[in-house]
């Protein structure tokens, strides 16, 4: 049976993975670390590109084991701005589990603390957008799952560097296509850094042809050349953010309140009652997600939203009264759509799941005589503790 997101990883004889899929190593068992800083993070002039900057994003095609993010975090913690935030974003097409990367990455002691901070957060092979935060970085990492065309176009950041990492073009194309050098070109931060190990010649062209200026360097190791290349205009800050008025301390207020704080954005709350006063502070509250059986990206927004509530809610394990929620179909078409919304790769395994109105009634221990959707990482909640 063939699986569309797995990697087929394999090991070599040296312990380096290597990608069934791909037919080529992540990295070099003996100096794959080395390659690592000098391809990527001297390629995009890192740490001086960040100098001074208050927010700076890095873009990688092709997240794989997590090496370089982790050798980039270990960068940012010794040599990032005092105080400023670095927001990562990556794409993987293929994830690897947890358990892999954890092999993979035993590999470079020298980064164990910033390897463990990511296997902390490894998140399931799930299709979409997985935000994972490392606030002891100072950091969040939204890692696409998916292919890099179509994560380049939902994503709506600029990063200020690049790294360039899928497998080479000659053995995947895809990842070096037309529509993932638009990607590049739209998401790029006014003289944005980018770097790669390749220096094939369509690369160059693509890159030169979307107006960034191509420029090739002595290779590491036993290769001779790698790439950078830069953005046209000049790096500038953002501007600094103002203070942001959330009016109302209701659930949604309240949250994105503290979704702003922890970005180091100022914030005021302005509230007529007190917290919670409204429809927020009822007795007991649901969390579940919206299902969208139509649309592919907001159906996995939701269940993403579902998973960040979970962690959330697991800081306050007072205020759940329960887990898992039974939803029962409210009008006719729903029928139909439990069946669908479970089959959603969206969810990992059992997450969502059919129960026929004998299960159902067992479940909720009384008598229902339809099918009813069994979501098993929703809850119940207390709003007022
Ligand atoms: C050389 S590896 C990346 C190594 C990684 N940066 C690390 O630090 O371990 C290339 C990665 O690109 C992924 N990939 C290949 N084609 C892709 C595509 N079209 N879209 C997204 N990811 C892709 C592969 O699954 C693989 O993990």
């Amino acid at each position: 049976m063939t699986d569309d997101r797995s990697p087929y990883l394999l090991w070599t004889p040296e312990g380096a993975p290597r990608s069934g899929r791909f037919d080529d190593v992540y990295f070099s068992r003996q100096d794959g670390l080395a390659e690592t800083r000098a391809v990527f993070l001297d390629g995009c002039g890192l740490p001086d590109a960040w100098a001074g900057r208050g927010d700076f994003t890095v873009g990688e095609l092709g997240f794989g084991t997590g090496l370089n993010i982790a050798a980039l975090l270990e960068l940012w913690r010794r040599e990032g701005p005092a105080d400023g935030r670095l927001h990562l974003f990556s794409i993987e097409a293929f994830p690897l589990s947890r358990d892999e990367a954890a092999r993979a990455l035993a590999a470079w002691p020298q980064i164990a603390p910033e390897a463990q901070a990511l296997l902390d957060v490894w998140p399931q092979a799930t299709p979409g957008f997985h935000r994972l935060d490392l606030p002891a970085y100072r950091a969040t990492l939204d890692l696409a799952v998916g292919d890099a065309a179509w994560a380049l176009a939902q994503w709506d950041g600029r990063a200020d560097a690049w790294f360039l990492d899928g497998f080479a073009p000659s053995t995947n194309p895809g990842m070096w296509s037309d529509a993932v050098m638009d990607g590049l070109q739209t998401r790029s931060a006014p003289g944005a850094r980018l770097a790669t190990f390749t220096v094939a010649g369509a690369v160059r062209r693509g890159l030169a042809q979307r107006g960034f200026a191509v420029d090739k360097r002595p290779g590491h190791g036993r290769k001779r050349e790698r790439l950078e290349a830069r953005a046209p205009g000049a790096a500038a800050p953002p501007p600094t953010p103002g203070l942001t008025a959330v009016i109302g301390a209701g659930i949604a207020g309240a949250s994105l309140a503290r979704a702003l704080t922890r970005l180091g954005r100022p914030v005021v709350v302005i509230e007529a009652e007190a917290p919670g006063a409204g429809g927020s502070g009822f007795a007991a509250g649901l969390v579940t997600p919206r299902l969208d059986i139509g649309d592919g990206a907001i159906a996995a927004l939701y269940a993403q939203a579902l998973r960040r509530a979970g962690d959330l809610y697991a800081t306050v394990p007072e205020a759940v009264t329960a887990r898992g929620v039974l939803q029962l179909p409210g009008m006719a078409r729903d029928a139909a759509r439990f069946p669908k919304a479970a089959a959603q790769d969206i969810w990992a395994t059992e997450a969502l799941k059919v129960l026929d109105a004998p299960a159902a009634s067992r479940r909720l221990d009384e008598p229902v005589d339809e099918d009813g959707l069994w979501m098993a990482p929703a809850l119940a909640v207390r709003p007022r503790l």
